[in-house]
């Protein structure tokens, strides 16, 4: 359906002519309105359900399409269809801010979403991630309370400092992210000017069925910008959809933006013995043991014609995955692989799979049938497997060639330690070793400036004790400066 720009009639959505679309059905000018004005009570009931709920997490955002581009050769670490050389695959990349609703600022500190849709030959492959290589929690029993906490409060329906440092110092595995958070990364410059990550540890599968693990990095082309605190609070007040506007202004002129894409690649049985668990996603894998390997280019070149339908209706999963890649013992990874589905059903509706632009562009052979909105059907098919109508059906048995090994007792219990796992080396390389002395001096000053925004004992002593746990010199300095009251 397209926009007219000839003298034509509008019409119902049953498609015969409106009567009108200025003046409601009376009786006389002035009288009361009539219940038989059916193109008008349909205006009015169609309005009030013309928005979906908005996404729990992740609310504000948009995206664009593009193309994935292999220009390396990885086939012996994966068979996948996508990521065989040579091969281009259509995409679509959602950036978003987590804890914004959906009208809040783009350029309010936040970690930024970084959701990709790759329609391959082989179905549907979504990589959720972030602008940042770690998470919060390692525990997904931790994520509602966590995104609560960074949301707002109960009563007064307000966003709160002292909330989101008493569950970060509540849960010291917080500080590799907090420390991303707080420094230069929490305020891209733009979407174009920020690096993707998967984050979390994924499994590659080769023709030989040998398994890899991996980690997914998409670095920008255009190179990291980042703002200031003053910058960033000056373009939320003048324009709060700066980055939506910026991403799509660019590819309007033809300026599309590029990632390169490369991966770290652990042999399968490293896995047990390497020094940081390496499915823990509060961890990055140190790219001394496990250098960068090329895969390929990511390029956005295509606005979205309608937001609503392909970018607010656009459904990610990392449960979908594609032969040759599978998941990974991670715990968060695996209760994401059942949580964004069940959000859709519930923010889209039964069906949002069938919609164009969560559709793959292969036939797909399903046997989930019928609801609310279905218009994908096989026709008179069998609608049960196994059948003798001649509709096929998976009938693999055996062992899944993308799981792994898994044993023991039922437990609620923190992963197993590995040799060198704990909570605060890696923010304090960080801070030590990724961040310049500038960079250091705006960290103090974030987290100094947040703290003195009405955080309060005990949350206040715990937050120094956290920070002076990743570098004591910082901690210090976060300390001196709210003693002192000014950040
Ligand atoms: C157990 C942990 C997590 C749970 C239960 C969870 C749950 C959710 C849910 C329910 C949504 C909304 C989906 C929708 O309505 O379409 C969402 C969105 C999102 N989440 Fe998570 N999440 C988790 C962890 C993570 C992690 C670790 C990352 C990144 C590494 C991440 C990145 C995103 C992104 C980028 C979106 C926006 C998706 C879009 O653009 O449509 N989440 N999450």
């Amino acid at each position: 359906m397209t926009g007219s720009t000839k003298k034509e009639r509008s019409t119902t959505g049953a498609g015969a002519p409106a009567p009108s679309d200025r003046n409601s059905l009376s009786i006389g000018a002035n009288g009361p309105l009539l219940l038989h004005d059916v193109h008008f009570i349909e205006q009015m009931a169609h309005f009030n359900r013309e928005k979906v709920i908005e996404r729990q997490p992740h609310a504000k955002g948009a995206g664009a399409f593009g193309v994935l581009e292999i220009t390396a050769d990885v086939s012996r670490y994966t068979k996948a269809a996508l990521l065989q050389p040579g091969t281009k695959t259509d995409a679509l990349l959602r950036f978003s801010t987590v804890a914004g609703e959906m009208g809040s600022p783009d350029t309010w500190r936040d970690v930024r979403g970084f959701s990709l849709k790759f329609y391959t030959s082989e179905g549907n492959y979504d990589l959720v991630g972030n602008n940042t290589p770690v998470f919060f929690v390692r525990d997904p029993m931790k994520f509602p309370h966590f995104i609560r906490s960074q949301k707002r409060l109960p009563d007064s329906g307000l966003r709160d400092s002292h909330m989101q440092w008493d569950f970060w110092t509540n849960n010291p595995e917080t500080a590799h992210q907090v420390t991303y958070l707080m420094g230069a990364r929490g305020l891209p410059r733009t979407w174009r000017h920020m690096n993707g990550y998967g984050s979390h540890t994924y499994m590659w599968i080769n023709a030989a069925g040998e398994k890899f693990w991996v980690k997914y990095h998409f670095h920008t082309v255009q190179g990291m910008e980042f703002f200031s605190n003053a910058q960033a609070q000056e373009v939320a007040g003048r324009d709060a959809d700066f980055h939506r506007r910026d991403l799509f202004d660019a590819i309007a002129r033809g300026d599309f933006p590029k990632w390169r894409v490369s991966v770290q690649v652990m042999p399968y049985a490293a896995a047990k013995s390497y020094r940081f668990n390496p499915f823990d996603l509060t961890k990055t894998w140190s790219h001394k043991d496990y250098p960068l390997i090329p895969v390929g280019v990511l390029t956005l070149n295509r606005n979205p014609e309608n937001f609503f339908a392909q970018i607010e209706q656009a459904a990610f999963s990392p449960g979908n995955t594609v032969p040759g890649i599978g998941l990974s013992p991670d715990k968060m990874l695996l209760a994401r692989s059942f949580a964004y589905n069940d959000a859709q059903r519930n923010r889209i509706g039964a069906n949002f799979h069938q919609l164009p632009v969560n559709q793959p562009k292969v036939p797909m052979n399903t046997y989930m049938f019928d609801g609310a909105m279905a218009y994908h059907h096989s026709g008179a098919a069998p609608v049960y497997a196994t059948n003798s109508g001649g509709r096929p059906w998976a009938d693999t048995t055996g062992p899944a060639e993308d799981g792994w090994e898994a044993d023991g007792e039922m437990v609620r219990s923190a992963y197993t330690l590995h040799a060198e796992d704990d909570d605060f080396t890696q923010p304090g390389i960080l801070v030590r070793e990724v961040f310049n002395d500038a960079q250091r001096d705006a960290l103090v000053d974030q987290v100094a400036g947040s703290l003195l925004g009405g955080v309060r004992s005990p949350v206040l002593e715990r937050a120094f004790d956290y920070w002076k746990n990743i570098d004591a010199d910082i901690g210090r300095r976060i300390e001196d400066r709210v003693r002192r009251g000014s950040a």
